[in-house]
């Protein structure tokens, strides 16, 4: 499963790709405009840093309006995909930009209906929110499973893309299920590296290590 940082922190990114776990990026408007600067050029120097796909999200709200807006952020870097949000003039936009042979990601999937649609006018990838769904009391690993399940009768090429992640066990349970890219807050890629055993282990074998030391000295 690819790992993708949910952020649009160029700094953040910076110290997370020499890890070598990231094989790409996703923003949205709220992550951007965070960060200081234009935005384009924040997009630009992510697509330097990471090397991968990184979304980037229009904010027209029309078809045609995506489609411009879309065009302008694909001519950023090859690394750009364009995120429009999914609905009528999302999936209208998705099939023009995917026609040009520009990869899109629909974003704000909250359905297997949505999920379903968004592959057939050639979404690159689809992002499932799990995080906000179980936020309303309604379990979004479920979307996920029912998404993948729809891509493999189908033959889909559309890459499920689990979004709004809130902490490891939605990382796990998308590798479970078969998920293509699981997007992580830079704070949840820290959590998969922890586990207070490997901190009470490696702490006992440096201590055995000194204590043989004094003894052979
Ligand atoms: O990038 C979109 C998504 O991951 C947002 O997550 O935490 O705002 O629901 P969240």
């Amino acid at each position: 499963m690819k790992i993708f940082v949910d952020s649009a922190n160029v700094d953040t990114i910076e110290t997370l790709v020499p890890l070598r776990i990231v094989d790409g990026v996703t923003t949205n408007p709220s992550l951007l405009a965070k960060e200081p600067g234009d935005p384009h050029e924040t997009l630009a120097r992510i697509c330097r840093a990471v090397g991968g796909p990184v979304s980037a999200e229009v904010v027209a709200t029309d078809a045609e309006g995506m489609v411009a807006e879309g065009r302008r952020l694909a001519s950023i870097d090859e690394h750009v995909v364009v995120k429009v949000p999914f609905g009528k003039a999302g999936v209208q936009a998705c099939a023009a930009l995917a026609g040009d042979g520009i990869r899109v990601n629909v974003t704000l999937v909250f359905s297997p209906a949505q999920a379903l649609l968004a592959a057939k006018v050639g979404a690159a990838f689809v992002s499932p929110f799990v995080g906000r769904l179980d936020d309303v009391a309604t379990d979004g690993m479920d979307l996920v499973s029912r998404s993948v399940e729809i891509y493999e009768n189908y033959h889909f090429e559309t890459e499920v893309l689990v979004a709004s992640v809130r902490g490891p066990a939605h990382v796990v349970e998308a590798a479970r299920m078969g998920a293509d890219v699981c997007t992580c807050p830079p704070k949840v890629i820290d959590m998969l590296f922890n586990h207070p055993l490997t901190d009470i282990g490696l702490a006992k074998f440096l201590a055995d290590w000194e204590k043989a030391q004094v003894v052979s000295v």
